[in-house]
């Protein structure tokens, strides 16, 4: 299959650390004319974007612009009115979140998600899937081999928690961590596996500053380490300005403007789609 719109989002400079040339790398998602409808809502109506591979991509735009919709249909949740994604040149459109997460294309979500009675370990243990003690037959007959894969399991989770500085935390109840916490675990889940691509929908949303500087940390080195390609979504200008380039800014389902952190935040119709919130102001009072 073919990839229609690879060069449609390139402009790009130098001003992320971990993004030095990105503009020359290929297309690790393309994105083109996506519309989704909630009855007769456009939700997302005509969005085209790249993301190119090994980028730190930003998505900012105000509140109910279309964003996390727009995650939610490339990564396969919900299903597009029209319109089509790619991810390496091949078509993904529609696909299961199951079989994306097997090609490496991951998310968190904007809430996050964690099975509240087991420990932060446990809960990363609980990522991969295909596990041999997954079957009961398994559970009879191979116990030694299921005993292997969980020693190994915990052995990553910890490396895992070691990375992201929250190795204290491996036995604690996850319902008793603070919302921040609880988003270094949603990142900490998309490195139990070998992820691509991963989209991070308001990974800083209520979390402290010196949390904030922990998560951005991660997701550089994950992204220079490992070569983790990221698409973030983040109403916090600070946090996107420190890692984001280029950044793409939706208004209304539509992909309104893409740039470097300073072209957006002087660009006219992003100002104007700001106007009456009060990320208006502070994109203003920023630029
Ligand atoms: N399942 C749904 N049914 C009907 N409308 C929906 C549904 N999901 C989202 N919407 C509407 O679509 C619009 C876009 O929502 P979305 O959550 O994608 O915005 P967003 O850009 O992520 O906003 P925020 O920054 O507040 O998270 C909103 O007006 C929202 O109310
Ligand atoms: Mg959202």
């Amino acid at each position: 299959m073919t990839q229609g719109a690879s060069n449609s989002a390139s402009k790009s400079a130098t001003n992320g650390a971990a993004n030095v040339g990105a503009s020359s790398r290929r297309d690790m998602i393309v994105v083109e004319d996506l519309h989704k409808h909630f009855g007769g809502f456009h939700a997302v109506d005509g969005a085209s974007l790249a993301i190119k591979e090994g980028s730190i991509t930003g998505l900012i735009g105000p509140n109910g612009a279309g964003k996390t919709t727009l995650f939610n249909v490339i990564a396969g949740v919900l299903k597009p009115t029209s319109g089509r994604v790619f991810m390496a040149g091949e078509e993904i459109t529609g696909l299961p979140p199951h079989d994306l997460f097997h090609r490496g294309l991951l998310r968190t979500f904007q809430i996050a998600h964690e099975f509240s009675s087991m420990t932060v370990r446990e809960n990363l243990m609980m990522v991969p899937g295909g596990q041999s003690g997954e079957t009961l037959l398994n559970a009879w007959f191979a116990p030694a081999r299921i005993r292997a894969e969980e020693r190994a399991l915990a052995q990553k989770a910890d490396e895992v928690l070691d990375f992201l500085t929250i190795d204290h935390l491996a036995d604690e109840k996850a319902g008793n961590l603070s919302g921040g916490q609880k988003k270094l675990l949603e990142l900490g889940r998309t490195m139990m596996v070998d992820a691509r691509v991963v989209f991070l929908d308001e990974v800083g949303a209520g979390v402290n500053r010196t949390l904030l500087n922990t998560i951005g940390d991660a997701i550089i080195r994950l992204n220079k380490e490992r070569g983790y390609t990221f698409c973030v979504i983040e109403h916090d200008m600070d946090f996107i300005a420190r890692l984001c380039d280029p950044v793409i800014c939706m208004a209304e389902g539509k992909v309104l403007a893409q740039g470097t952190i300073d072209e957006i935040k002087n660009n006219e119709q992003v100002i104007e789609a700001y106007l009456g919130t009060g990320l208006k102001n502070k994109v203003v009072a920023d630029a």
